[in-house]
């Protein structure tokens, strides 16, 4: 599976650092939060922090934003280097819209959904996505426990993109661990976001070789 350790997790006074280890580690892509506080109740870091990350990262740069209105800053996060680009479904009256425009400045168009958004709303633009960004957690925070039922909507997303004929990866974010990553990836998981399990534990760069490995 691809592996993408979450900064959100990192230390934010040795970012450089912290993104070094990510460079020398079997990681594939670095996950980058951008929250608003106001499509979720935290507020983490904006584009002085992702170009800085930028700066040293030598790996993608998957870039989740969880803000209201994301059309606005389309075109920011490509300047900054975002290889993929993800937004809320729950934020996007023009979904399709907002894939083409993510598309057409260069980058891969990700679409997440929260824990209580059915997968079979993504029926007529599952074609158009690179990514579909499950989240196993409420967006929002870094540290909460994996949700179960995600389980069951890796499967059915699988089935979707099956039936559409879509190249859609599959990346489940939130709470993962070696406990259920797994299951995730026995589910049809293309790829996992980690963050407090990769940069809380005693030695990072094999936690995320352990992920690498499952
Ligand atoms: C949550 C973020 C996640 C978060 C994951 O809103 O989208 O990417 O950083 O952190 P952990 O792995 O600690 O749940
Ligand atoms: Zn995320």
């Amino acid at each position: 599976m691809i592996v993408a350790p979450s900064l959100l997790a990192a230390d934010f006074g040795n970012l450089q650092r912290d993104v070094e280890m990510v460079n020398h580690s079997v990681a594939d892509w670095f996950h980058i939060d951008v929250m608003d506080g106001l499509f979720v109740p935290n507020i983490s870091y904006g584009m002085p922090v992702v170009a800085a990350i930028g700066k040293y990262a030598q790996k993608p740069l998957d870039v989740h934003l969880m803000i209201v209105d994301p059309d606005r800053y389309i075109g920011v996060f490509a300047e900054l280097g975002a290889a993929i680009l993800s937004v809320h479904y729950e934020t996007c009256t023009h979904l399709h819209r907002t894939l083409q425009a993510i598309k057409a400045e260069g980058m891969q168009a990700g679409v997440a959904l929260n824990p209580h958004t059915p997968v079979s709303l993504l029926e007529d633009c599952i074609a158009d996505i690179d990514v579909l960004l499950l989240m196993s957690v409420n967006p929002g925070f870094g540290g909460q426990t994996f949700i179960e039922n995600t389980y069951k909507k890796v499967r059915q997303a699988r089935t979707l993109i099956a039936q559409a004929g879509s190249k859609a990866l599959i990346e489940i974010d939130g709470g993962v661990t070696t406990a259920n990553a797994p299951e995730l990836k026995a589910a049809g998981a293309d790829a996992i976001v980690a963050g407090s399990f990769v940069f809380k534990s005693a030695d990072p760069v094999a936690t995320i070789a352990e992920l690498k490995a499952i």
